[in-house]
C-alpha cells in the first residue's frame, strides 16, 4: 500500500464514526480531502459541516455539503482531522498545511477528536517535523528571537499567508519532552496566534492507515 492509500483507508474508516443528523467538524490536508470525498457519499444523512480552512470549505461545497459558520454551532460530536506527527498519548504536531489555528478552534468545540493518519505519522517523541507557529506579521522577528530562547531554530515559511492573514514560522530542532508545557509556553509569546502542538487538547481516537488496513486505536 502507498502512503496515500493508507491515508485513504483511514479516512474511509472515519465514516463509521459519523452520526446521522449531525454537523461534522472537518480538518484540513490530503488525508482529510479523502475524508471529504467519502463524506459526500452520506451527505443526505448529515446536516452539514464546520470547516477548518478555506480549502476544505471549497471541497465540501463542491460536493454539495453545506458549511456552517462555527458561531452558529454550539457543539460538534466529532471533529475529523489529520496530523503531521502523533504520539502514543495522542499528542500531535499539526499545521503542515498552515491551518492550525482554525483547526484548534474547531477541535476545541468538538466532543471527540478523531485523528486520521497513515502509519508514518506515528512517533515516540514529537519534533522531527518542524513545529508550525502562526504569528501576527509585525511580530515575526520578535517571536523568532523568543523561539530561539526556547531552544528552537525558527524558519519563516516564505510565500505562505494563512487564512487569517498571518505568517508561519516552522521551528526546527525542538526536543519536545513535555508537549503540553511547550504548547502553553509558545502560546504565551506576544504575537503568537497559536502553535501546532495539539497536546492540551489531543486526539481521543486515532484511525491509523497501515499496510494491513485501517486500525482504530483508543
Ligand atoms: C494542516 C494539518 C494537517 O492535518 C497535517 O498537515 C496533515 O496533513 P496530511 O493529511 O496532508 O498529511 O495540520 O494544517
Amino acid at each position: 500500500m502507498t502512503q496515500d492509500e493508507m491515508k485513504k483507508a483511514a479516512a474511509l474508516k472515519a465514516l463509521e464514526f459519523i452520526k446521522p443528523d449531525t454537523i461534522v467538524g472537518v480538518g484540513t490536508g490530503s488525508t482529510v480531502n479523502h475524508f471529504i470525498d467519502a463524506l459526500a457519499s452520506m451527505k443526505n444523512q448529515i446536516v452539514g459541516a464546520v470547516s477548518s480552512s478555506d480549502a476544505s470549505t471549497k471541497l465540501l461545497e463542491q460536493h454539495g455539503i453545506e458549511v456552517f459558520d462555527l458561531n452558529s454551532v454550539d457543539t460538534l460530536d466529532v471533529y475529523v482531522d489529520g496530523a503531521d506527527e502523533i504520539t502514543e498519548h495522542f499528542a500531535m504536531i499539526k499545521g503542515g498545511g498552515a491551518a492550525l489555528t482554525r483547526e484548534k478552534i474547531v477541535a476545541a468545540v468538538a466532543k471527540e477528536f478523531i485523528c486520521i493518519a497513515d502509519s508514518s505519522k506515528q512517533v515516540d517523541i514529537l519534533g522531527d517535523f518542524p513545529l508550525p507557529v502562526e504569528v501576527i506579521p509585525m511580530a515575526r522577528s520578535y517571536v523568532a528571537r523568543e523561539l530561539v530562547k526556547l531552544g528552537g531554530d525558527p524558519v519563516y515559511r516564505e510565500g505562505v499567508v494563512t487564512d487569517n492573514g498571518n505568517v508561519i514560522l516552522d521551528v526546527h530542532n525542538l526536543k519536545i519532552i513535555d508537549p503540553k508545557q511547550l504548547e502553553v509556553d509558545i502560546n504565551a509569546i506576544v504575537g503568537v496566534v497559536t502553535n501546532g502542538l495539539f497536546a492540551c487538547r489531543g486526539a481521543n481516537t486515532l484511525i491509523l492507515g497501515t499496510p494491513e488496513g485501517a486500525k482504530v486505536i483508543g
